[in-house]
């Protein structure tokens, strides 16, 4: 079930006083993103190049590893990691943008409905943009493959842009850095919204992954 923290309905100064940072996002999620930012930064700052072709791929298959990882976490991950927890339908979404014109924006725990469906299309264009570069490297179909892929490229960046403004607004609207949030895993929250595991192992087996797939790469 999706937990809408601040019902516009309820007295905020007694739910924020009965409120604790608490651990919402565990290591596994954590982990991916930033290995995705990164890793999408990493690409498109190699992609000018055939110097840097070797790392411009390395950073391509981390992505697809990244998003597979994240596919599977979605269904058996913690709480607020899971698609049937954040991923509604788009009456969600305009409700959620409705909120916002009525300058009375909804607050999650977890993704709000905006977050989540730029999530899907992050993770479908980052597919669809390794699919197109290998598709394009391997020289599988014609020139125009490499055409979409710059296009796509192009396209997550702009996602991107907006993915960063929406945290940086969305933090001020409800004065919680959701950054910080992203890097130390903790929210302030009501007793009882809180997950209780970080799920470590699984966090190093990512970066096992990782690691092994950038060693494979350059070995
Ligand atoms: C400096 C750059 C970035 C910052 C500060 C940032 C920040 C954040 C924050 C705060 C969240 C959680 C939002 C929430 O509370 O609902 C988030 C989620 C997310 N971001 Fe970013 N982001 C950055 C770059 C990127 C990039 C480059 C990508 C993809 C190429 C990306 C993809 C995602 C995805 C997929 C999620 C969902 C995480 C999950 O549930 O697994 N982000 N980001």
């Amino acid at each position: 079930m999706k937990t809408q923290l601040s019902n516009p309905a309820l007295n905020q100064d007694s739910e924020i006083k009965m409120q604790k940072p608490a651990l919402v996002w565990d290591l596994p999620t954590r982990v991916f993103h930033w290995s995705l930012a990164l890793s999408f930064l990493g690409a498109w700052l190699t992609s000018e190049s055939e110097y840097w072709q070797l790392w411009h791929l390395s950073f391509g298959y981390s992505m697809a590893l990244l998003i597979a990882f994240r596919l599977i976490w979605g269904v058996v991950g913690t709480r607020y990691a899971r698609f049937s927890q954040f991923v509604g339908g788009p009456t969600a979404v305009l409700a959620y943008f409705r909120s916002w014109l009525q300058f009375r924006p909804a607050h999650y725990v977890g993704h709000n409905p905006a977050g989540a469906l730029a999530i899907l299309v992050i993770m479908a264009l980052t597919l669809l943009l390794v699919a197109s570069g290998y598709a394009s490297y391997a020289e599988i179909g014609g020139d125009w493959l490499s055409d979409v892929h710059e296009t796509l490229a192009n396209l997550l960046m702009a996602i991107v842009v907006i993915h960063i403004a929406a945290v940086v607004l969305t933090s001020l609207a409800h004065k919680e850095n959701l950054v910080r949030a992203m890097l130390t895993g903790k929210k302030m929250v009501a007793a009882g919204e809180e997950i209780h595991t970080k799920r470590p192992i699984l966090a190093l087996v990512l970066l096992g992954l990782l690691a092994g797939l950038w060693w494979f790469m350059f070995a």
